[in-house]
């Protein structure tokens, strides 16, 4: 089939979202046009690199482009824009300084779509948003138009790292304004994964999305709970919930660990504050979300208690390795980090100390954005008092803890947040204590 005999699709806002999905989109048939406002990321995909990385995107996307299934342009306006007839918005939600989820992106690209859309355009809301904003928002700009359109909200679930794998076998959920614009939205994702799930309104399709990541997010602060209790018994908190685990399927707690990135530190409190047009207030969800962001600071009240008798040093190095907000899959996105929050307390106590930084897949322009000198794994350790691993990229786990403990300051101490490195706690060296969140209590007693 010739590229203008397809189904024109256009994607608003190529961020991890909209350029997957257009990649995908353009692999499954479809001819795509990728709008982005910024002139950077979008010089940079007209010339086939994405801004961020995903496992197999750059060479994907440099296909589809050469294949001609898919461009990019700022203009909404354009040509390309024009002879599209499906318009999908995949535009930021982030919260504003104020604490509320920011919608003016979905308002600005609405009135784009509004104005660009021929009459019959099926258009889809794919961000993540609060609770009614297709129908209070979207659904006005579009009914000024005077256009007859078709509207869907039809959410992103995938993760990121493994987005172009899940986007071809994760179930869409669809929801539409009216069951035919459901069912029209429905054909168009059919092409791409084998499951749609069709629920009777926008709101249900935008309520799993938020329900789906607010889950996931509580499901974590149950499992950080967990250790923080049992850091308070003395008892280690790794051993407590594995035995937990174990051969009993009605029980599966979250080993600990930092929980943010950039849609669980906002999700929890968008599904939160769209509940109070309802006049419910949400108790467990809120709950969960404040015990997570308030793990950085147990992390740094439990590494006081561990260095109370060997105080760090003024001018001590300290090395904060893993940066990016998840390590599993590997990514190198920042956003939303909780370790954002460690360096900022390590820099208020220790204003003197050199602090360094290393990840496995942030580069050193993303580590010099959180104010840490860049060091490979090794310089990173290298003369170090305190090294904290602050992610569980599962490279960690293949590190030699001998060599890299040796080579530290003494007294020394590593922070194992996440209980990644593959070390033993009686044969660190002397003078390094090794210990892991959920089990520093139950270590130092020892
Ligand atoms: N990151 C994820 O893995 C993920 C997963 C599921 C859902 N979501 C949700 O999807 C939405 C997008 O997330 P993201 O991570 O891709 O965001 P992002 O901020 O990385 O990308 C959004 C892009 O849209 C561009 N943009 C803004 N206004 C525009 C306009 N009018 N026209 C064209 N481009 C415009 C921005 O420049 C930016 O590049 C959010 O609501 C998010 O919560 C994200």
């Amino acid at each position: 089939m010739k590229n203008e005999d397809k189904d024109q699709v256009c994607i608003l806002g190529m961020g991890y979202v909209g350029l997957t999905l257009a990649v995908v989109m353009a692999e499954c048939g479809y001819n795509v046009t990728g709008i982005e406002i910024n002139l950077e990321t979008c010089d940079s995909l007209q010339e086939g690199t994405a801004h961020f990385y995903e496992v197999g995107l750059n060479s994907r996307l440099a296909r589809q482009l050469k294949l001609g299934n898919l461009c990019f342009t700022r203009d909404y306006r354009s040509d390309l824009v024009r002879r599209c007839t499906i318009f999908v918005l995949t535009v930021g939600t982030p919260l504003g300084d104020d604490g509320q989820p920011r919608m003016d992106m979905v308002q600005r690209a609405t009135t784009q779509v509004a104005e660009s859309m021929p009459d019959g355009s099926l258009v889809i809301l794919r961000s993540t948003v609060k609770l009614g904003t297709s129908r209070s928002i979207v659904k006005p700009i579009l009914d000024d138009s005077k256009k007859n359109y078709m509207l869907a909200y039809c959410p992103e679930r995938t993760i990121e790292g493994k987005a172009l794998e899940e986007l071809r076998y994760l179930p869409q959920v669809v929801g539409g304004l009216a069951s035919d614009h459901a069912w029209r939205a429905t054909q168009l994702f059919q092409r791409v994964t084998p499951t749609t799930i069709r629920v009777s309104s926008l709101e249900a399709a935008e309520l799993v999305k938020l329900l789906d990541n607010s889950y996931r997010d509580l499901f974590f602060s149950f499992g950080n709970e967990v250790s923080l209790l049992c850091e308070a018994a003395g008892l280690d908190g790794i051993e407590v919930i594995t035995a937990a685990n174990t051969g009993y399927e009605r029980t599966n707690i979250a080993r600990p660990g930092l929980v943010g990135g950039p849609c669980l530190e906002k999700d929890p409190h968008i599904l939160a504050v769209s509940t109070l047009q309802y006049g419910f207030t949400p108790k467990l969800i809120t709950t969960g979300r404040a015990l997570n962001e308030d793990l950085p600071n147990q992390i740094i009240r439990l590494i006081d208690q561990d260095m109370q008798s060997t105080p760090i040093a003024p001018d001590a190095k300290i090395a904060v390795c893993g940066l990016a907000f998840k390590g599993r899959p590997e990514t190198d996105d920042l956003r939303g980090t909780p370790v954002k929050y460690l360096i900022k307390s390590l820099r208020e106590r220790h204003p003197n100390c050199r602090l360094v930084g290393q990840d496995f897949a942030v580069k050193e322009a993303g580590i010099r954005s959180l104010g840490l000198e860049p060091a490979s794994l090794e310089d990173a350790f290298a003369g170090s008092q305190l090294v904290l691993i602050a992610n569980n990229n599962a490279k960690y786990q293949w590190v030699d803890t001998d060599k890299l403990f040796a080579s530290m300051a003494q007294p020394g101490l590593v922070f194992d947040i996440w209980n990644v490195l593959q070390t033993n706690h009686d044969l660190v060296q002397p003078g390094v204590r090794y210990t892991r969140l959920g089990s520093s209590t139950a270590w130092r007693s020892k």
